[in-house]
């Protein structure tokens, strides 16, 4: 019952090129001069996991465990992941969320590849030419898959990183208990008073979490695994990390202990000890830092105002067919998926995306394969650092404007990653034709 993987002529009418099937756009088979090849075999099965707090939870893994086991690699190896899927009657994939990786190794289930059933296996691999903070998770049933734990981080890093602390904390929820915690289960961590420290969160729910670093001074060096130019530094603000992106914080580490603080809950969240403790306080009353006023402008590499395509998606609830029944659904344009025409490009294309919510939901809007610029939030346009994402957090009655160059071939997913609203229907695809 797995779908077959799509063909899709490439480069039709521009090109004498020779057609192309999405599943022939693999990635490159060695690294960099000297990289290494790195990557874990993961296998899908379910499990009993142990959460932090000592709770027992039916999961879905990827071997054995939530997270699934972290990828770090250095910029320039080559990372080759096979997958196996033990007992996951649904099948899975591995999808490189926020990663530019070929098409052919994007895990986008009936798109790029058919998904991996139990028993089958699938080899990703691709070259880890971009540095940051990213992570995978599966793509098949992912509103399902991704809750129960079909999920883990991957982290580039370049060659002279020398971060003394560097914590990986993918932010997840189990029936309503929210989880921050790197591989060990510990939300404790000695910090030596004078240490740089990078914190690198990733929010793997569908709904955005507000994050509170509190005890230090900090500056938010990368979103969605892309630096910001020139970063000031910040206290006393929160930040609203949207379903599927990912911060990077960094600051040197105190005399005092250092909190970060999810949703204000200040029992949960995690504690960097320096030489004493400080003291926990109320952060509910903390302003957003706005990252489209944060960091320092420079120049981009290419001119968003002459878009070649502009295309516009207006986000709704409403009654539309979804595979083929009329349905209430999440819809764009008024129509659900698979019934949402494609969006056409060309390779080279500068493409420019208006964003419209017109429902009472956050959609957190996702595309595959390219990191998008944010031109404007509701006619407000950005004046910081150029602020490149994978996810951005629309809410209710708000219009943005983001543009990217279509540099990347194939076919790719554009989506609410709040999962549940994408199975509903909030889903198409970007094509190149
Ligand atoms: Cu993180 Cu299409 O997904
Ligand atoms: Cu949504």
């Amino acid at each position: 019952s797995f779908l077959p993987a799509e063909s899709v002529t490439i480069g039709s009418g521009r090109s004498s090129r020779a057609a192309v099937s999405v599943a022939d756009l693999r990635g490159s088979g060695s690294p960099a001069r000297g990289g290494t090849v790195r990557g874990p075999v993961l296998t899908a099965k379910k499990a009993t996991v142990r959460l932090p707090s000592g709770r027992e939870i039916d999961a879905w893994t990827y071997n054995g465990e939530i997270p699934g086991p972290a990828i770090t690699a250095i910029q320039g190896d080559l990372i080759e992941v096979r997958l196996r899927n033990a007992d996951i009657e649904d099948g899975v994939t591995l999808h490189w969320h926020g990663y530019d990786v070929p098409c052919g190794e994007d895990g986008a289930p009936g798109v790029t590849q058919p998904a991996v059933g139990p028993g089958e296996d699938f080899v990703y691999r691709f070259r880890a030419d971009q540095v940051g903070t990213y992570w995978y998770h599966t793509h098949h049933a992912s509103h399902v898959g991704v809750r129960k734990g079909l999920y883990g981080t991957l982290v580039v890093k370049p060659r002279d990183a020398d971060d003394q602390v560097d914590l990986t904390l993918p932010v997840h929820t189990f029936d309503g208990t929210v989880v921050i915690a790197g591989r060990d289960g510990r939300t404790e961590h000695q910090a030596p008073p004078g240490a740089p420290v990078r914190l690198r969160l990733i929010n793997t729910d569908s709904d955005p979490h507000r994050i509170v670093l509190a005890g230090t001074p900090f500056r938010v060096t990368a979103v969605d695994g892309r630096d910001l130019n020139q970063p000031g530094e910040v206290s006393d603000v929160a930040l609203r990390l949207p379903a599927g992106g990912r911060y990077d914080l960094v600051f040197l580490m105190p005399d005092t202990s250092v909190a970060l603080v999810i949703d204000d809950d200040r029992d949960g969240g995690l504690r960097l000890h320096g030489d004493s403790l400080g003291e926990a306080r109320d952060t509910s009353d903390l302003p957003e830092l706005d990252l489209l006023r944060y960091g320092t402008p420079a120049a981009v590499p290419f001119d968003a105002r002459h878009a070649d395509r502009h295309f516009t998606m207006v986000l709704d609830r409403g009654v539309a067919l979804v595979n083929g029944q009329p349905a209430y659904a999440h819809t764009v344009n008024g129509q659900g998926h698979p019934g949402i025409p494609d969006q056409l490009v060309a390779d080279g294309d500068t493409v420019r995306f208006t964003v419209v919510n017109r429902s009472l939901e956050t959609h957190p809007w996702h595309l595959h394969g390219h990191p998008v610029l944010i031109l404007s939030r509701d006619g407000t346009p950005s004046t910081g650092s150029p602020l490149w994402v994978d996810t951005f957090d629309v809410r209710p009655g708000e219009t943005w404007e983001v543009a990217f160059r279509a540099t990347n071939p194939g076919i790719w997913m554009n989506h609410c990653h709040n999962l549940p609203h994408a199975h509903q229907g909030m889903m198409l695809r970007l094509r190149y034709d």
